[in-house]
């Protein structure tokens, strides 16, 4: 491809210009990145030999690295010591940094001053610790990421508290039937997810709270998929606990949040017993016994991933730069582009659960007629360079619901990507729909 301004492999900083032309299809803008990312230029090799450079649609399971976060690390690494646990100047710092790094997580969502901004190692652990404090009933749709579903799933005070409720094919009616069920007995919980993980749909989720809400429930949001693309706002959605992993937001260091309504925090017992989340601990004979912490810190037990929380905090001001209505529009244009692109390929259908949803996060799920999900991903990284995943996106009850048991592709792509990136997955998955190619494959 040959463009005036060529699309820039280490993307550049510069906001989407229309101005920009493919000259190879001259009715096609070129879309540069939005913001660097790391990796950008990492050259994979190639089945048939050689090599080419990588092209990352696999940014939902788990998104490159802003620049700006690894140079943070980097800063923070050259700065580290223990956190909480040392009077000596660096760890000073490294402790100052940690907690820093809270307080920028509670502006970037917008928290409540008063709120507990608890670091665990992603959101599965964070919906973990929100199970393990939520007393009562929890409803929960059938089309959650496992990690939204299975921690309510597990029985408490030898009962099941996880009432599941049938997503409807129009998210309207699928209100409609949550506010049934909430109406039908009291629930402390309404825990749902944000943006699909298997088809980018965005919930309403100032709605939802409301509905939670009306019926004397709190709501819980998954919001894995939605916080490094859209804005959040814990206040004036009404969101009383939010979840998200860092890994998923450009800071991939192996941290997550949990951030919410503090009295539950401290009414439970600690997550992890251990060094960190006591205030006192007597164990003689006259002993007090255990006097845990309140807040965050009762539930962060042992050293904490400093480097995880300062990459989050770094990831949360780098898209607040970046402006949520730059990135809306850059993943708009994107997701015009891949869209309108697999609507022309033969056999390509494209996964929805809802028929009247209107925003998507940069996410297409699909299938390929006649070809197994493992055999396109496959495919389109042997021959073509390009990372996407397949299966069933730890979402099975979902993929079931949806006609497809043994799973599907997912695309997914965000602040690093191009409109060559999108443009090398088209074109790949039009040779591979291309008769010569499924023969090859069928013989194969
Ligand atoms: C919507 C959603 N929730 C939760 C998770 C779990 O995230 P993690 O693997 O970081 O715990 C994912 C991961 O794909 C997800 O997409």
């Amino acid at each position: 491809m040959t463009a005036v301004l060529s699309a820039p492999s280490a993307v550049g900083h510069q906001s989407v210009d229309a101005g920009i032309v493919d000259h190879d299809h001259p009715a096609r803008p070129v879309i540069p990145g939005l913001a660097p990312v790391v990796g950008a230029d990492v050259s994979v090799p190639l089945a048939h030999g050689g090599t080419t450079r990588y092209v990352n649609l696999d940014y939902a399971a788990s998104a490159p690295a802003l620049s700006s976060v690894a140079a943070a690390v980097a800063e923070g690494l050259g700065e580290y010591a223990s956190v909480h646990r040392g009077a000596g100047h660096l760890s000073q710092v490294t402790t100052a940094r940690y907690e820093a790094a809270r307080e920028t997580v509670r502006e970037f969502v917008r928290g409540r001053v008063d709120d507990a901004v608890v670091f665990t190692r992603n959101t599965t652990d964070a919906i973990n610790l929100a199970a393990h404090i939520t007393p009562g009933d929890v409803v929960v749709l059938d089309i959650e990421h496992h990690a939204n579903l299975l921690p309510w799933c597990a029985p408490r005070d030898g009962r099941n508290r996880a009432r599941v409720v049938p997503a409807c094919d129009t998210i309207e009616d699928t209100l409609v039937a949550l506010e049934a069920e909430l109406e039908s007995a009291p629930a402390s919980l309404l825990a749902v997810t944000a943006a699909s993980n298997v088809t980018g749909e965005v919930l309403p989720i100032g709605r939802l709270a409301s509905i939670a809400h009306r019926h004397g429930a709190r709501i819980l949001v998954d919001a894995a998929q939605l916080v490094a693309h859209r804005p959040v706002s814990i206040v004036s959605h009404g969101i009383d606990y939010l979840a998200f992993s860092g890994h998923k937001a450009y800071a991939p260091f192996g941290a997550g949040v949990l951030i919410g309504r503090r009295d539950w925090f401290d009414a439970a017992d600690p997550y992890l017993a251990g060094g960190g989340a006591t205030a006192d601990v007597d164990l003689g004979p006259r002993a007090g016994g255990v006097t845990w912490h309140t807040g965050a810190a009762r539930h962060e037990a042992g050293s904490p991933n400093v480097l995880g929380a300062v990459s989050i905090a770094q990831a949360c001001r780098a898209l607040a730069d970046l402006g949520p209505e730059a990135i809306g529009l850059h993943e708009l244009r994107l997701s015009e582009r891949l869209d309108q692109g697999l609507a022309a390929v033969d056999g390509v259908r494209p996964l929805r659960v809802f028929t009247d949803s209107t925003d998507r996060v940069g996410i297409a799920g699909f299938t390929v007629d006649g070809i197994a999900p493992r055999v396109v991903a496959e495919y389109l990284s042997a021959r073509h360079g390009i990372g996407v995943r397949d299966g069933r996106f730890c979402a099975h009850p979902l993929l079931r619901r949806l006609g497809h048991p043994a799973g599907a592709v997912r695309a997914s792509f965000g602040a690093g990507t191009t409109s060559e990136d999108i443009d090398r997955l088209l074109d790949a998955l039009r040779a591979l729909t291309a008769e010569t190619i499924r023969e090859e494959l069928d013989e194969g």
